[in-house]
């Protein structure tokens, strides 16, 4: 599986654990930056992250912003994007299990490193449960579709 990663300057002291993480799982890494702690603004990042799963380039992404929320947002923008800001190993676990995430938003100020290192395995290695989860998912991308449509003038 290939993970692509991407922080902004709140989520840099964060990277390191995300990527020994990943690695330690035996995964190839996709690494987006922002390698150092200067500003930079998380849109930007969450775009780039974001596309590579949209393009095949990566399997899934991981975000790291000050909270994930800004992140968070952004990346589910995207049609075809789930993106679960998780700040707990619970959400973690029911992200993937039931929601197919396919993008992880992580907080990155105002947590231990350790809990975000937990968080991440536990994403990483939950499998989707599938059936009612899969028809309640397939949902989202029905309204993703109808949204669309309604965007474009069509409905
Ligand atoms: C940057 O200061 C901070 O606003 C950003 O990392 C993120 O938390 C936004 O949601």
């Amino acid at each position: 599986m290939k993970i692509a990663l991407g922080n902004d300057h709140a989520g840099y002291e964060q990277r390191e654990v995300v990527l020994r993480v990943i690695e330690g799982l035996g995964y190839e890494v996709v690494d987006l930056g922002t390698f150092s702690p200067e500003p930079v603004d998380y849109p930007d990042i969450a775009e780039a992250v974001v596309r590579k799963v949209l393009n095949g380039e990566a399997d899934r992404g991981i975000l790291i912003c000050g909270t994930g929320i800004g992140m968070g947002m952004v990346a589910n923008k995207f049609p075809g994007i789930r993106c679960s800001v998780c700040t707990d190993e619970y959400a973690a676990r029911m992200a993937r299990a039931h929601n197919n995430a396919n993008v992880l938003a992580l907080r990155g100020r105002e947590i231990d490193k350790a809990v975000n290192e937990r968080i991440v395995r536990i994403w990483l290695s939950t499998h989707f449960e599938g059936g009612r989860h899969k028809r309640r998912v397939d949902k989202i991308t029905t309204l993703e579709e109808q949204i669309a449509r309604e965007i474009c003038g069509k409905d």
